[in-house]
This record gives C-alpha cells, structure tokens and sequence, in this order.
C-alpha cells in the first residue's frame, strides 16, 4: 500500500502495478478468493478437476491457434466465424460461396469434414519444475538448456499415455518453472453452421479491434469419436463425440458488475518486459511491420472490392494481415496514452531501491537492446516482406526444394507435402495482382534498408531509385522468365494448371528453379540477411533470453505485493473479470452492451463491409426475437468486460458465476489493445458475442431448432 501512495504522487490513478486487475492464470492455481469476492459462486474445482468431470471438459484448442468449447451431449462445438474462416473459405467457390451465404447442415448427415482440423483437450496439467531442473545446479547458458531439454525428453518418455495422447512441457516465467500438459486431440470435426459473412464477419475490417460492435462472430462444428468415444481419424463410422462436460447456455439478461471469466488458450503475452524492449516494440518494429502492411493492404483492397474471385482467393489472407496491422496500430497508440514506457522505468527504479541486484540486470538489458536494435528493426521489415510479398514466400518455397534435393532430402513424401502445399497456395494466388505488392513492398525494403543488409548485385537487376522501374522489370519477370509465378511454361504445363506434371521431369525442373529470376532474387537476399541481421538478432536474442529469466525471478522475489501469473504461452488459462464498459477519451463513454438495433444502424446496402442479410432485416422489423431479447426488448448482440485476453482467446467461452456459458470471447477494443504489454484497466476490455445473439441466430434466422433442441439453456 505504502508503495502505492509512493507512485501515485507521479502518475495518474494507475500504477505500475495496474497488471495486478489482469492476468491470465494457471487453471490449477487459481485466486479463488477474489474470484468468489467479484461474485464466483463456483469452486476453482469445479473449473479444473483432473479427476472428475470439470468445465475443463468442456474447452478446447481450436485447429492449435484458437478456443472452442463443447455445448451440447452431442459434441457440438462453438468457437469463432474468423476462427473457422480458411474452413468455410475452402469449402467456398464463386458458385457455391459459403463465406457469403453461410451454411446450415439440416441434420448430421449433411455435416462438412474438414481434413487436417483438430481440437486438443486438456487431460491435465503438473507442476514438473522439480524434474526438470533436476542436476542444473551450477549449469548456465548453452549447458542449462541441453540439460533441461534432455529432462524434458526424459520426462515425457517416463509417462504413459493412451496413443491418441501426447505431452507436451511448457517453460513458464522464462524458464523458471516448467508444466507439463497431457493432451486429448480429437481430429474428426465436421462443420455444422455458420452464419453469411454479413453477420459474423459484420464490420469486417473497419469494425475490427473497434467498440461498440455488432459482429455475430460465431460458427459451429461437430467433434466425432469412434465407437468408444475416443479420438479417431475421419470416418464416415465415427459418431458424435459425448463430452465429460458441456456448457449450458444462459439467456439471462446481463448487468454492469457482473462477475465473468474467459477459460481458453490465449497465444503470447510479454508483460514482464523491461522498458527499453517496449520503447523498441512502439517506436521502431511495430511501425515497421505497420507501413510494410499498409502497403500491401491497399493494393489488395483495391482489386477486393471489384473483382468477386480475387475477393474469395483473398479474404482470409487479408483478413490475417490486416488483423495484426490494426492491432500494432492500436497497440502503439495505447502504449503512448498508458505510458507503460514511463511506468516500466519508474518500476524498475522501485526495483532497484529495494534489491540493489537488479540495477545491472536492468543495464544489461538496456544495452543489448540497444545494440541490437538495428538488427531487430531489418528483421523486421524481412519478415513482413517475406510473408506479405507472395512472389518472394513462393520463392522461398522453392529455394527450400532446391536445397533439400541438394541434400538428398527430397524424398517421396518431401515432395508430397510441397506439392500439396503449393497447390494450395497457387489456388489463391493471383500473380498479376501479387506483382504490384512484391514491387512495391520490395521498394520498401530497400529504402528501408540499411545498404550493408543489402546484396551488392541488387542495383543491376533492379533499379531501387526509380519505383516504376522495378514494377515494371519485375512485371517483365513476371510475364516470361519465371516458372514459379506460373506465367513460364514448363514440361508442356503450368504451376497452376498441373503441379504434378511440373514436377514429373526433376532434373529439368530444378535446373530451370536455378535460373527463375525471382528464386535468384530471394537467394541473395535470404543470404545477406542471415549472415548480417539474423545471426546478430539471434546472438543478441539469446542473452536477451536469459537475463529475462534472471529479470523475471528478481521481479517475483522482489516484489512481493504484486500476484504474477505467467505470460500467456498457448496453454490454457483462466482471465476473470466483469461485464463493464469504459472510458476511453475525454468525452467519451462506452456502454457495455450493444443490440441489434446498432446492426441497422450500420447497414449499408450491398456493401461488403456493412451489408446486413434480408432475413435479418425482416426480423428485426417484425420484432420477430422469441426468447432473445432482453429487457430493453432488443437482441443484445456483443459487450464487453474487463477480462485479460489475448489472440488465442479468439472462441474462448465466456462464463457466468455459475460457470454458464454467457458469452463468445472473439476481441478486444482497440484502445485497450496493447494489454499484451501493459494491461491497463482503465481501457482493456474483452468483446464477446451474447449467447442471445447466437441462439437467435440459430434459432430464428437459420430456423436450426433441431441444434438448439441439442443444448441445454439456462432463463
Ligand atoms: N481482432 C480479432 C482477433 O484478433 C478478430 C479478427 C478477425 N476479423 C478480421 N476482420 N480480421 O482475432
Ligand atoms: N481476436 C483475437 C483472437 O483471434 C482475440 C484477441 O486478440 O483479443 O484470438
């Protein structure tokens, strides 16, 4: 308290300790007190119990990126529309065009298998930090790793497991404690409803990241088992999938100051990071990688909007890319207006005041940051080039065929796997289009590039002072000489038309890869970066690594007061708040709750952003709601709330304090998105899906009574 006081002579209302109302926590530890304080009327038990049914059951990894949660005795499954996206994008052709349409299996027969899709269980969770760091004592740096992996081996091959089973171990704090995840995967998982892109992609990119919002982002699927209700490979013998627990659903009306919490796999956090790494993150990666996207982003957006086939090859690559702009977007801004900067330092100064230790942990930190600041700023840009110039990762793709028939590592299955991923690649691919991204992301990069990160030859083949120079060679380049944009013949065939006949004759192939002008192009480039920026990045990275561990044990030793939960990691975890709206900026006040209302509010017709389906239309004229409206008589359709959630999080359930489903987590609001940082309460706010919205969905606009019939609902 006394600390506290102390602070706060220097800062406005929120201290450096401001993570102390987030966090995202171990489901075996959690604070039951505060949680039964904000309102829990459930015991941590009854949310994680290895040995009976808990809602544990109930919660899964979704396809090993997002959260899913199980809500009927048949296995149904909930998670997010954009979470399910490349699924119902796959199944989508301009003919039959799912994305815009939607879909609705009338019965179980007519449920879609998605191949390759799978949904991981926990079965449970052990503290192993003991076995782990067994005979460390006295090891550092390279030796301490090699040690603790050949532990982790050693453990996971001690333990039995059922074969649809694995293990993986989990270093938390930065390798100050280890946890070890035994995991069910299930993999047969059929695809039951989805609402038209109008409804759960609603506001689509401009509404993306934004409060107040009106976006039904939710799809359902189907887990099948085979006839001992065990995880199998698709077959049409397999039955659906009878889950230890399943969710409830509640359509009870919400009220401000209701407790909640979100049980799901949030991906990566860094909140334990010194000031100077988040002063490099705001001032200098993050607008790299935000002007790199910018760039591609418009180009793509152009051709979207006109053409229906260039739309559906690239909704969902340009719904990922311009996800993640928008957050490092909103992310900067939050990190200024919380100035978690600021904050971090004077923290580390009260640090420092109370354990003299930390001071030169701190100053090393400082100064590898800073030295490796220009390495991380090219990398950077690298990588955005590489991931957003699809010319250059089709280049790279093949620059690893190259190199594995090199070594001898080209082997039938190899060549299988490429195969099939470029199929799927050159399927949404649309060269012409990609031409003007990688010319113009290429101009980028040089300009952004310091000349010793730079082939020397570069200057011949492109000309980097004149912009229309480059686009227009590398159009040249993309009209004759290269095989792999599919505008060069090869073997009486091309990348598109036949990858298989492409692939017939190797010798010739690979010898005509040498020579294609862009596989050139990415080889000389891949080589001056690794040898200049990468190999510093990573020599740089990996003290950086260590002294974080040192720094994140000097910080739990030291600072008491604080309760620290481990950065998020992809495991599952527990966030608990309640449903609370905000204010984010001088005269502004966000209401916790939207309705439908708001959807027409934002109608615009035939937009590809705001249009709003016809039958939805008419419901809402004809009041048309059963059950779902509250007591405003509107459907409420999202809201927010104070819960600490991170990518991952995305289908995350979210319960009432009776453990009911109330809510799909699938946002946060834009000024609170830098909570991956600096969790600040004052603007960090979840958005979820009211389960209302989503039962009214299913129920009245895709007349789907058969699923709800399935559920179990709580009024
Ligand atoms: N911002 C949310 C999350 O990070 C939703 C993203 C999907 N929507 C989109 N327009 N890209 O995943
Ligand atoms: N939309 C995110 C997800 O896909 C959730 C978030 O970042 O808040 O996981």
């Amino acid at each position: 308290m006394k600390k506290l006081f102390l602070v706060s002579a220097l800062l406005p209302a929120v201290m450096a300790f401001s993570q102390q109302h987030g966090g995202m926590w171990m489901p075996t530890e959690l604070n039951e007190a505060e949680m039964k304080k904000l309102g829990m009327k459930i015991s941590a038990k009854q949310i994680f119990d290895p040995s009976k049914p808990s809602i544990k059951d109930a919660v899964a990894q979704f396809d090993g990126g997002c959260t899913s949660e199980v809500i009927s005795p048949k296995g149904l499954l909930l998670t997010n529309h954009h979470c399910g996206y490349d699924d119902i994008q796959r199944h989508s052709t301009v003919e039959n065009d799912l994305l815009t349409n939607g879909f609705w299996a009338k019965n179980m027969n007519e449920e879609l298998p998605n191949p390759g899709v799978t949904v991981d269980f926990i079965a449970d969770i052990k503290d192993v930090t003991t076995e782990i760091t067994a005979g460390t004592q006295g090891l550092s740096g390279e030796n301490l790793e090699k040690k603790i992996n050949q532990n982790i081996e050693l453990y996971k091959n001690a333990q039995k497991i059922e074969n649809y089973q694995k293990i993986i171990v989990k270093s938390m704090y930065y390798g100050n404690k280890y946890y070890a995840y035994i995991i069910d995967t299930y993999k047969d998982v059929r695809l039951v409803g989805a609402p038209p892109s109008s409804i759960g992609k609603f506001g689509s990119d401009t509404d993306n990241w934004v409060w107040p919002r009106h976006t039904g982002d939710f799809m359902l699927f189907r887990i099948y088992a085979d006839k001992n209700n065990k995880p199998a490979e698709y077959s049409k013998d397999n039955v659906p999938f009878q889950p230890k627990h399943f969710l409830p659903i509640s359509i009870k009306d919400k009220k401000e100051g209701d407790f909640t919490f979100v049980f799901g796999f949030p991906g990566r956090t860094t909140e334990y990071l010194p000031a100077v790494a988040v002063e490099k993150i705001m001032n200098e990666t993050d607008p790299a990688m935000i002007s790199m996207r910018d760039a591609a982003l418009k180009i793509l957006d152009e051709k979207m909007r006109t053409d229906d086939a260039t739309r559906i090859k690239y909704a969902s690559k340009y719904a990922r890319v311009a996800n993640y702009w928008k957050k490092w977007i909103g992310e900067v801004e939050g990190l200024k207006k919380s100035q978690a900067v600021q904050k971090k330092k004077q923290y580390e100064q009260q640090l420092i005041a109370k354990n003299p230790a930390i001071k030169p942990t701190i100053e090393q930190l400082n100064r590898l940051y800073n030295e490796q600041a220009p390495y991380a700023l090219n990398r950077a840009y690298y990588l955005e080039l590489l991931r957003n110039a699809e010319t250059l990762t089709l280049a790279n793709i093949y620059l690893g065929y190259l190199q594995n028939a090199k070594d001898g590592r080209a082997d039938a299955q190899y060549l299988n796997r490429l195969k099939s991923h470029l199929k799927s690649f050159y399927k949404d691919y649309d060269a012409q289009l990609d031409a003007q991204v990688t010319a113009k992301l290429f101009v980028l990069y040089t300009e952004k590039t310091p000349k010793e990160f730079l082939p020397s030859g570069f200057k011949n083949d492109f000309k980097v002072s004149n912009q229309n120079t480059i686009l227009e060679s590398m159009e040249m380049f993309f009209s004759a000489n290269s095989i792999i944009t599919g505008r060069k013949a090869f073997n009486g065939s091309t990348v598109y038309s036949d990858i298989d006949k492409v692939f017939s004759d190797q010798k010739a192939l690979l010898e005509a890869l040498e020579k294609d002008p862009f596989i050139t192009l990415m080889k000389d480039l891949k080589l001056v970066y690794s040898e200049t920026t990468e190999s510093k990045f990573t020599q740089y990275q990996t003290q950086i690594d260590r002294l974080q561990k040192t720094f994140m044990a000097q910080q739990m030793e030291t600072d008491k007061e604080r309760r620290f939960f481990p950065d998020a990691n992809s495991t599952l975890r527990v966030a608990y708040g309640t449903i609370k709206g905000s204010d984010p900026r001088d005269g502004v006040k966000y209401n916790y709750q939207t309705h439908l209302k708001g959807v027409m509010e934002k109608y615009i017709p035939n937009d590809y952003e705001f249009n709003v389906p016809q039958k939805l239309i008419s419901l809402y004229q004809n009041k048309n709601y059963g059950v779902y409206a509250d007591k405003t008589g509107e459907v409420p359709v999202n809201f927010t709330a104070t819960n600490h959630t991170t990518g991952g999080n995305s289908g995350s359930p979210v319960l009432d304090a009776r453990g009911n489903l109330i809510g799909l987590n699938f946002d946060r609001q834009w000024e609170g998105t830098m909570s991956d940082i600096n969790f600040d309460p004052r603007f960090s706010r979840n958005i979820m899906v009211d389960t209302k919205y989503i039962l009214f969905i299913i129920d009245k606009f895709a007349d789907s009574k058969w699923l709800i019939d399935e559920m179990k609902i709580v009024k």
